[in-house]
């Protein structure tokens, strides 16, 4: 009955050959000896001994379904009719592969249990409409990142912990294959002329590979998993990322139309801290995001989305952050929100921060407060501006009001370890205060971080502009906090 998706029988197909397998009827699948079959297939004894160590075992089974999964995975493909596979519904398909699947093994004389069965069809239904051995990775809710050095080596990120995942590809080609499927769907492309490929997937997943000769030991893939239910403030509070002052502190410099910058190290939550910041914007307001790959989730209704695009494979077509912000500017935004200041976009970003778009907010990769200034110093000068460095920190002081540092710490918790105001200038230097910390303490014995936020006891330099615009925030909020452990 799901014969639709089956290829047509070849004419002449032999009257005995079964309604499922109609596809080669001329180049059947020739079962090896039953016997032959059954013992190099069969499943280990039930243990005599305590010698076999149940993981030793469990890397037997894998190992042997993934020699069944690559043996019944080619002749899957020769039997479907991939056409029809576009307009299959979920279910008709797994229906058909378990089908064909079953079918196959019986002929080969393979004897499965039920469980192995099914984690085979799962494993095929995947290979054939997913990414194969990245699909159960990219279901797990419970995993934040990807990352894949060469087949063998797959590692993925938990709750802030990188661990090695058992998820193997069968060699580089399997890997490439999988890599293809994904940067075509995309409308991209990846070989050796062309190594490298950075793209947003369907499901809004951001996505990097870069595959040989220029990644050594096999293709490098890392994935940053698309969240539907972004981590909002309440969620960060509870994390443990910051503490409700911080948290009354930033709603008022969010509102009040400061313009921030979060700075960071590589996957600290800048994005997400970026994000969710955003959610303080009021409702009214039209907000412009400019991003590589377009991650942030506004809230807000009046928003418009845009995302640059490198140049293609020829050089031409590129549409850089600075001509989106550019842009941008001629669009009327109340805000304008760019994922990341790396380049010469800076220059525009200052001046629109400097320029009526205040309340504006971006991201830059640095290490602290101090840092991600000399950062903006370095990318001005980097973008050919000839300026006084003395005139380059007046313009980044007076555009930049507040730094928030993300960092991930040691033990995998993200948290925000400063904010820090921008105040103005002394002589040739740009004046800051900080305002919040993260202030360590120790580490437990499971190598746990302990610590506590407090404030330094500064009074903001914006407080009177909080007072004005109705956020008053009452004085405890800037008092150092003794010890609460998180
Ligand atoms: N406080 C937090 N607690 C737990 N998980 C977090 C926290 N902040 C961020 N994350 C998770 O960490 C991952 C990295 O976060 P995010 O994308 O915001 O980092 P990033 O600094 O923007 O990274 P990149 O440098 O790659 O752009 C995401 O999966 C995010 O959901
Ligand atoms: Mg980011």
């Amino acid at each position: 009955m799901f014969s639709k998706y089956k290829k047509q029988a070849a004419a002449g197909a032999p009257a005995k050959a079964s309604k499922l397998k109609a596809v080669k009827p001329d180049a059947p699948i020739a079962p090896k000896p039953a016997a032959n079959q059954s013992a190099s297939l069969r499943r280990p004894m039930p243990k005599t001994s305590a010698e076999a160590a149940p993981q030793d075992k469990e890397r037997k089974r894998k190992e042997r379904l993934s020699d069944i999964k690559i043996q019944l995975h080619k002749e899957l493909l020769e039997q479907l009719n991939l056409a029809a596979l576009e307009t299959a519904n979920e279910a008709e398909l797994r229906a058909e592969i378990t089908t064909i699947t079953t079918e196959i093994l019986e002929e080969k004389g393979i004897v499965l249990n039920r469980d192995d069965r099914q984690t085979l069809t799962k494993e095929l239904y995947d290979e054939v409409t997913g990414l194969g051995p990245l699909e159960t990775l990219l279901q797990d809710e419970t995993v934040n990142d990807i990352l894949v050095n060469g087949p063998q080596q797959v590692f993925v990120e938990r709750e802030g912990k990188l661990m090695l995942s058992d998820v193997t590809f069968k060699d580089e080609k399997h890997l490439l294959r999988i890599i293809d499927k994904i940067v075509s769907a995309v409308g991209r492309r990846v070989d050796e002329s062309n190594p490298y490929v950075d793209a947003r997937l369907a499901d809004g997943s951001r996505f990097n590979a870069m595959v040989p000769p220029i990644a050594v030991d096999g293709s490098l893939v890392s994935i940053r998993k698309f969240k539907k239910d972004k981590l909002g403030i309440d969620d960060l509070v509870n994390f443990g990322a910051f503490n409700e002052e911080m948290a009354a502190y930033l709603q008022a410099a969010v509102a009040t139309r400061l313009n921030i910058i979060v700075s960071g190290g590589t996957g600290s939550g800048k994005t997400t801290t970026l994000n969710a910041l955003s959610s303080f914007i009021d409702n009214a307001e039209r907000i412009l995001t400019i991003e590589d790959t377009a991650e942030l989730q506004l809230q807000q209704t009046h928003v418009g989305r845009m995302e640059s695009r490198p140049p293609n494979v020829e050089g031409k077509g590129e549409v850089s952050p600075r001509d989106c912000l550019k842009n941008a500017l001629r669009m009327r935004p109340d805000r304008i929100i760019v994922g990341e200041t790396r380049g010469e976009e800076v220059i525009d970003m200052l001046q629109a921060m400097n320029t009526g778009h205040d309340g504006s907010m971006t991201t830059i990769h640095a290490n602290s407060a101090r840092d991600g200034v000399s950062r903006l110093e370095n990318m001005i000068a980097m973008a050919g501006i000839e300026m006084p460095l003395k005139a380059v920190r007046s313009q980044i002081s007076s555009a930049v009001n507040l730094i928030v540092q993300a960092s991930r710490l040691q033990d995998g918790s993200r948290r925000m370890t400063s904010i820090t105001e921008i105040t103005g200038m002394e002589g040739d230097v740009i004046s800051m205060q900080e305002i919040f910390r993260y202030q360590r303490v120790g580490l437990t014995p499971e190598n746990k971080i302990i610590g506590h936020f407090t404030a330094t006891g500064v009074r903001s330099h914006f407080s009177e502009r909080f007072r004005m615009w109705g956020y008053d925030l009452p004085a405890s909020v800037y008092e150092p906090t003794k010890m609460e452990s998180h």
